[in-house]
């Protein structure tokens, strides 16, 4: 693997996923791999596991790891081509890119969609930045469009959890009181499409995802109907995409319960907002998968860094 920008990087997703509940039994069986090797992460936003996780996971395999709070302690960088630099932004992508290139032999970029300019998010300027100035490998610790190292862990959870052959799997849309971005159910339905599943999506009008990304799924605006049968429930929020970042809806009966989940498993990426997007008594269940979902974050990143460290 050359890079990890988006799920579509995988060439085999069953494969990885195997490969990648082999690593969870075996952490440090490729200790040495990482030898000499440094893994630089950058943060534009927050995190508890993408950060933790991916260090876990480079540690497994024997790389060092230097971590910078971007957002909060770097330059502000300057994205356009030709700028004249004299407002806000102090350093350009293009040193900025080839400066960490000289201090790491990979590194992950987390930078979130800031949805007030949908065509400016939509083409990850922040990730694709980097992947297009820096001479080392990059991977997406979360960009303005998809969460890749996400839906991987997601992926094993299904795999590791699933006891038939063609599971009912539910993305289902949840209240929130802020605008949330795409980048988790967009890579969540991009994986789906890739497993043998009878998937649904469901949420209110006005909250389509991006058509490219879920042509040719089923959507519904009938959570119930949705959530019939079904085997597996992930439940996320995000703002609306065609009235760009915008909350049109905080409408709470569409929160999960443990009556709506009925037999299915519960699956969200966490953080979540107890008894906003979900209730309680689903979270405390035996049913919710939302701790193994984050354990998982760790093979997701493991994975992907060895096949790029068997590259390069
Ligand atoms: N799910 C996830 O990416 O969590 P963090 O934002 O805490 O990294």
């Amino acid at each position: 693997m050359q890079q990890y920008l988006s799920i579509k990087d995988i060439d085999d997703l069953g494969s990885c996923v195997q490969e990648a509940i082999d690593l969870k039994a075996h952490p440090r069986k490729h200790r040495n791999l990482g030898a000499d090797k440094t893994l630089c992460l950058l943060f534009f936003n927050n995190s508890l596991r993408t950060r933790l996780s991916t260090q876990k996971a480079a540690l497994h395999l024997g790389m060092d790891v230097i971590v910078m709070n971007f957002g909060s302690e770097g330059w502000q960088l300057e994205f356009g081509d030709g700028t004249v630099m004299d407002r806000g932004t102090s350093e350009h992508i293009k040193e900025a890119a080839k400066v960490v290139s000289q201090y790491a032999d990979i590194v992950a970029i987390r930078a979130f969609a800031q949805l007030l300019d949908k065509e400016q998010d939509q083409a990850e300027v922040v990730l694709q930045g980097f992947a297009k100035h820096a001479t080392i490998p990059v991977v997406n610790m979360e960009s303005s469009v998809g969460h890749p190292l996400q839906a991987l862990a997601d992926a094993i959870t299904l795999s590791e959890q699933c006891t038939i052959k063609k599971p009912k799997v539910v993305l289902s849309w949840a209240p929130h009181p802020k605008a949330l971005p795409h980048a988790v159910a967009n890579s969540f339905v991009e994986m789906m499409q890739r497993q043998q599943a009878e998937f649904v999506i469901a949420h209110p009008k006005g909250y389509d995802l991006d058509p490219a990304i879920t042509q040719g799924a089923t959507i519904t605006y009938d959570q119930d109907a949705a959530l019939k049968d079904a085997d597996f429930v992930y439940v996320k929020n995000w703002s609306s995409f065609n009235h760009y970042g915008e909350v049109l809806n905080q409408d709470p009966h569409w929160k999960m319960t443990l009556e709506k989940l009925g037999a299915a498993k519960f699956m969200h990426c966490l953080p979540v907002r107890r008894n906003v997007i979900v209730t309680d008594d689903v979270l405390d269940s035996p049913q919710s998968l939302v701790i193994e979902q984050a354990n998982n974050r760790t093979y997701a990143a493991q994975i992907v860094l060895k096949k790029i460290l068997e590259h390069i």
